[in-house]
């Protein structure tokens, strides 16, 4: 009997033990999710202003609003996804695409679920 109860605290004993391995409690965290206000806001500022930006004398549609961002999220991503030469692309007569990282900043955007903050 006493061989038994001795083998069963040093399966107990490792059992325990192995659960304390700090490496199994180390959680890998989700990235942040992107933001209006964190994100979208500056990146907006600076490609689109001043044409979409009133306070800058913009007299295009407004995308200084959340609401409104978000609404248009959809033509949005599709305009800036052409290319220069084509018809209605965005920013508008400039010759070159937004970066891909500042496009993906987009799309991410609404992957994430079009958070306000
Ligand atoms: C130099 C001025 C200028 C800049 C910069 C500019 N746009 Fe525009 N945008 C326009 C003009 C002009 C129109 C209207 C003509 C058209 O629809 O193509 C327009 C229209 C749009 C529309 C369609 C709005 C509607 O009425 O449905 C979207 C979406 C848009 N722009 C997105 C953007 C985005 C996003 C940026 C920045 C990455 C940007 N634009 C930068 C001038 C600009």
């Amino acid at each position: 009997m006493k061989k038994v109860s001795l083998l069963t605290l040093i399966i107990t004993g490792v059992f325990v033990l192995s659960n304390c391995n700090p490496a199994q409690k180390v959680t890998t965290s989700a990235p942040a999710k992107l933001t209006y206000e964190a994100n979208l806001m500056t990146v907006l500022a600076n490609n689109c202003s001043p044409c979409h930006i009133p306070a800058k004398g913009g007299k295009k549609k407004p995308y200084d609003t959340y609401a409104s961002v978000k609404t248009d999220i959809d033509e949005i991503i599709r305009r800036i996804e052409l290319n220069p030469a084509d018809k209605g692309f965005m920013p508008f007569k400039k010759t070159a695409k937004l970066s891909d990282s500042t496009i993906l900043v987009f799309k991410q955007w609404k992957a994430d679920g079009l958070l306000e903050k």
